[in-house]
């Protein structure tokens, strides 16, 4: 029989090093701020300079560790400089979370080739090189890692006007139930939190142009009455509280899973 440890002990991340994407704002910057507070040290990285500039400074305020990286997500040779530079700061990078992403809507008539290789490079090829350049650095390490990959509820039900966004997303599922297959052996655990309509700047206030007002009420309309839950619009914290429970020992036999946080949406 395992010994019992305890409850704080399973989500203490004392010791770990967590490097975040799009750490500068909305649910990549609350679940930055969750991982400190639960004692990781944090390699921020965003292409927004000032804001992960000053979300590193907030860790590093309230008494946490962090260093803010400024790269984009497409780009190996910025990655490699990322974790490079988390090993560097903090010795190891035991956690990634993959959350960067573009989000938008568009129509299927209205859809460019460009936009639909822009979105399918940042939300699920740099996913997957990432993880690749991450894993390759636990397996050299030996004590193992958690990849937490930033999907959406858009991967298990199609959201209206984000064909774009849902194929990018399915795509981010698949891709971590296939990791986690492969980086098993080397206790690396990979799973992914699939939000719902949170609210942050790129999300439901995102909303691009070229809709009618009836459309856009319409679509609101859509996600409320999916809601199990009359929680509305989501937090971004409420995200990283399941992205920390995965990162944490307390999902030590968890891999390969997509937990949606998404107050009943699918469900309905
Ligand atoms: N907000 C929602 O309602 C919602 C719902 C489901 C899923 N999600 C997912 O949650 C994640 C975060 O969403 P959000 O609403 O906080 O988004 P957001 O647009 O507010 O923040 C995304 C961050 O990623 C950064 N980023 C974008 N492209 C990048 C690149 N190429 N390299 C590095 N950084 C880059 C941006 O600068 C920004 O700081 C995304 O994966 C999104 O798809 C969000």
């Amino acid at each position: 029989m395992t010994e019992l440890v305890t409850t704080r002990a399973l989500f203490d991340l004392s010791g770990k090093v967590a490097l975040v994407t799009g750490a500068a704002r909305g649910i990549g910057r609350a679940i930055a701020l969750r991982l400190a507070d639960a004692g990781a040290a944090l390699v921020l990285c965003d292409i927004v300079e000032d804001g992960v500039a000053a979300v590193a400074a907030e860790i590093v305020e309230a008494g946490g560790r962090a260093i803010a990286h400024a790269g984009n997500v497409t780009i190996s040779s910025e990655n490699a400089r990322a974790i490079a530079a988390g090993v560097a700061a903090f010795g190891s990078i035991d956690i990634l979370v993959n959350n960067a992403a573009l989000r938008g809507w568009v129509t299927w008539e209205t859809l460019t080739e460009a936009d639909w290789d822009r979105f399918m490079e940042v939300n699920t090829k740099s996913v997957f090189f990432l993880s690749q350049a991450a894993a390759r650095q636990m397996v050299l390490q030996r004590r193992g890692g958690a990849i937490v990959n930033i999907a959406s509820t858009a991967a298990a039900h199609p959201v209206r006007w984000k064909v774009d966004y849902n194929t990018a997303k399915a795509g981010v599922a698949m891709m971590t139930r296939s990791l986690a297959v492969e980086l098993g052996p080397h206790m690396i655990r990979v799973n992914a939190v699939g939000p719902g309509g949170t609210n942050t700047a790129g999300g439901p206030g995102s909303i691009q142009s070229g809709f009618s007002p009836e459309e856009l009420r319409q679509m609101g309309e859509d996600w409320k009455r999916r809601m199990a839950l009359p929680l509305g619009i989501l937090d971004p914290d409420e995200i990283a509280r399941a992205v920390l429970f995965l990162c944490s020992d307390a999902a030590r036999a968890i891999t390969a899973q997509i937990l949606y946080v998404d107050g009943g949406y699918l469900a309905g």
